[in-house]
């Protein structure tokens, strides 16, 4: 089992969401519980790319609310409803959503005054339903783009093998 974090901080984005990616598959071969797969991927993304926060919302109301899940940073809000914030907002529309500026965000969620941009992926099980959404905040404007958008939308694609 590989067992350190890479720092990939420094090499064009593509590149090392596929290494992550990588990574991931190999630590978590043969693991089927998602909650330690949620741990091990908010783990791999948040130092291996020093963000500010990175971590899931579970879905324990289907449409109606997030439970916050695995994550690493300050302490996140405990619960959002559908519809809400950021997280709420992308889970009510199951799409990707890349905030470069959460000020402008009507409703924006604030957990650490430090975030500035951020985006949020819907993470689909097995069953092809919302199970969570993976939420990833930067302490930098604009932080976020489609290579982003791709390389999670990859890594959480573990959660519908
Ligand atoms: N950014 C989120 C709130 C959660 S925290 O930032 C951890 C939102 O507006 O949905």
């Amino acid at each position: 089992m590989a067992d350190t974090i890479p720092d990939l901080g420094g090499i064009p984005k593509a590149q090392a969401y596929l290494e992550l990616k990588g990574h991931c598959d190999s630590i978590l071969e043969g693991m089927a519980d998602p909650i330690a797969g949620m741990a091990t991927i908010a783990t791999l993304i948040h130092y291996a790319f020093g963000h500010l926060w990175t971590g899931f919302y579970r879905v324990v109301e289907p449409g109606q609310l997030l439970r916050v899940g695995p994550y690493q940073g300050s302490l996140g809000c405990l619960e959002i409803s559908f519809g809400r914030g950021v997280c709420g907002t992308a889970a009510a529309e199951l799409k990707t959503l890349i905030v470069p500026d959460v000020g402008k965000f009507p409703g924006h969620i604030t957990c650490d005054a430090r975030a500035r941009s951020e985006i949020v992926v819907p993470v689909l099980g097995e069953q092809g339903n919302l199970i969570a959404v993976l939420d990833v905040d930067s302490d930098q404007l604009d932080a976020f783009d489609a290579d982003d958008k791709r390389g999670l939308e990859g890594l959480v694609s573990w959660f519908a093998k």
